[in-house]
């Protein structure tokens, strides 16, 4: 029987082409925008499989309506839109794209270092300003990143490649917490593991790079940030909900830490007069971390490989929970 499949954006067409290779029919959601919850239970009843990504609400609600589904295959690493529980419970594998965006998302969340460190977005704004002026020897400092500590919280795939850039172009230290050891990464990057209080109080650099989770919502609130250096600069590339927002523009205007880089906002969108846009110190961007050709065109062609590997042989290369499937 010809599967049919919901893609529910308009993602690259390299993994496409590959599912209608395989014959696969897919009615493809054509607006730019996401589908609404209603939109997406209403299109999916008459679909075997989903390809979608993290702007699509999966959750319990939506899960026990369409427990049809055969599998769910979601382009992104993260998959905190997804009632994982709900669909391991229903039975239902949920592929993901790990790995993909990893450099691509490193390049951002290193880039927000520098444009922090040497308040780039701003400076660009006196520009357009008409506020240049005159070369002034004492104004617009910013601070140097060479052999400085580096902390990264979420010592994972994206966090590894974060800390190699910074241990190869200043020499940084690199410390890490995670909930598991990684040892692996420990020997390649010379990284110490410490605890989280130590994290905070030594990083000169703060760079989060966990999955958000019950455990890691908001974790970054007022009274952490307390904890940590005047100067550190707090980089997040991974999930918004994992800081406090509000927190964190208050941790900044009170001389708490140095500054913030963000391409996650708690919430998303964020809006055009949050106080963070007009900071000497911030430095935001709109969720583009696995924003190149490359990242997008290699998730698009894991998130296919999942649903094709499911329907030829019964397994799912790249999946959030194994356990649904039959040895
Ligand atoms: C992910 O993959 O989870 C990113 O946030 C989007 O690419």
């Amino acid at each position: 029987m010809e599967k049919r499949i919901l893609v529910t954006r308009q993602f690259p067409k390299a993994g496409l082409a590959l599912l209608e290779n395989e014959n696969f029919h897919l009615t493809q959601w054509e607006k730019a925008r996401p589908m609404t919850s209603f939109e997406l239970m209403d299109q999916a009843m008459n679909h075997h499989a989903l390809f979608c990504t993290l702007t699509d609400r999966i959750d319990q609600g939506f899960l026990d309506h369409c427990r049809h589904l055969e599998i769910i295959s979601q382009f992104a690493v993260g998959y905190d839109n997804i009632d994982i529980h709900t669909a391991t419970r229903l039975g239902i594998p949920v592929g993901f794209t790990p790995d993909a965006m990893s450099e691509a998302t490193a390049d951002i969340a290193f880039g927000l270092m520098i444009a922090v460190a040497r308040k780039l977005f701003f400076l660009h704004k006196t520009i357009i300003n008409g506020q240049w002026g005159f070369f002034n020897p004492t104004g617009n400092l910013g601070c140097e990143l060479k052999h400085k500590t580096l902390g990264i919280f979420g010592l994972g795939r994206i966090g590894v490649k974060m800390a190699q850039r910074c241990k190869s172009a200043y020499g940084m230290e690199i410390l890490y917490h995670n909930r598991t050891r990684n040892k692996v990464a420990e020997k390649l990057l010379d990284a110490s593991y410490v605890d989280f209080n130590t994290l905070l109080s030594q990083s000169d650099v703060l760079s989060v790079h966990c999955a958000l989770t019950p455990e890691t919502k908001e974790l970054f609130n007022r009274a952490v940030f307390k904890k940590m250096k005047p100067s550190a600069i707090f980089i997040n590339t991974a999930r918004g909900p994992i800081h406090q927002e509000q927190d964190l523009i208050l941790a900044i205007k009170a001389g708490e830490i140095w500054g913030t880089g963000l391409d996650v906002t708690n919430p998303e969108p964020m809006q055009p007069d949050n106080p963070l846009l007009f900071m000497e110190n911030a430095c935001v961007l709109p969720h583009v971390g696995s924003g190149t050709l490359e990242a997008r065109d290699q998730m698009s062609i894991l998130a296919a490989m999942n649903i094709i590997e499911f329907y030829k042989n019964g397994r799912v290369p790249h999946i959030v929970n194994p356990e649904v499937l039959k040895p």
